[in-house]
């Protein structure tokens, strides 16, 4: 490659880059808990599921879990920007629906749990009534499937100020960034080169062996949830995680290194099985096979 194309190269690469850094989970984080969630998918579901992906997915989920943060910035798509997230009153360690569940405007139920049940409510709708058109059901999935994943992130349910991390400069390691930044991939990438080798399917094959083996006592606990869905619970246990890991020792300015990286790393880990284990869930939930009209 001559000097010039190489300049270029790398000039479209770091804006690329530039790009990527104002997306959400990072694209590791939402394919590894989408990766998990296909593992624990029923055969009814795994069903409803390929039907409804789109061609540019080839059948896999995991490949379509950050469209919604692709598309975000788009015009056509710049009302889905809040659902991503919900954010509490600053320096409160509590959720509430009622209270948070808004966007800038003050509008109701447009925030990530606001979005779950949205987006839950279409597809077992549309799965039920096939013949239905209300509803773009390819893209309820893929923003269900998404928004699951983000209302894990605990900086996606954290205050309102600093906006979730956003505004908060901090260093990882050497670099410039944003604690927001740091939850959503610092953590992730960091540990795929320290100890995975760069291996995204490595590191979520060592996530499932965890949910089968360590935490396998907890998995009952995470699926508990008497309704089709339960993103209430989940944004509960982000902003506790936000308040006593990723805020705590993190404040504008300070540089973040093994300390921060080795005692955040398993919060990480862990809400990233949850995510997968409790996106499978709700999938299942709404794709179960409803007993047909002549067998009744
Ligand atoms: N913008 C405002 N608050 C946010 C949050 N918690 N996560 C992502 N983006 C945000
Ligand atoms: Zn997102
Ligand atoms: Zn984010």
């Amino acid at each position: 490659m001559g000097g010039f194309e190489l300049k270029w190269f790398v000039g479209v690469a770091v804006v690329l880059m530039m790009v990527q850094n104002i997306l959400g989970w990072g694209k590791e984080g939402h394919y590894i808990i989408c990766k998990i969630a296909e593992e624990y998918l029923t055969e009814d579901a795994l069903a409803a599921v390929k039907a409804l992906l789109p061609d540019q997915a080839e059948g896999d989920l995991a490949a379509v879990c950050s469209w919604p943060d692709e598309v975000r910035r788009h015009y056509h798509y710049r009302w889905s920007s809040p659902l991503h997230y919900v954010d509490t009153p600053d320096f409160l360690c509590n959720y509430k629906y009622c209270r948070d569940c808004h966007d800038g405007h003050g509008l109701k139920d447009r925030c990530v749990t606001g979005a779950i049940y949205n987006y839950s409510m279409q597809l077992s709708q549309g799965y039920y009534d096939l013949n239905s058109e209300k509803y773009n059901l390819t893209e309820a999935l893929m923003f269900l499937s998404h928004f699951v994943g983000d209302v894990h992130q605990p900086l996606h349910v954290g205050f309102t100020g600093d906006l979730g991390g956003n505004s908060i400069i901090v260093r990882w390691y050497r670099r410039k960034t944003n604690l927001h930044h740091v939850w959503d991939n610092m953590i992730i990438e960091s540990a795929l080169k320290k100890y995975y080798k760069s291996d995204i399917m490595l590191m979520t094959q060592v996530l499932l062996k965890n949910i089968t083996h360590e935490w396998s006592d907890d998995v009952p606990s995470w699926e508990d949830c008497k309704e089709m869905v339960c993103p209430d619970p989940y944004a509960s246990e982000s902003i506790r995680l936000a308040c006593k890991f990723a805020y705590r020792n993190a404040t504008p300015g300070s540089t973040l290194t093994d300390d921060y990286f080795l005692s955040r790393l398993p919060v990480v880990e862990k809400r990233l099985a949850q995510g997968g284990v409790r996106l499978a869930e709700v999938l299942n939930r709404i794709f179960t096979k409803k007993p047909s009209v002549a067998a009744q």
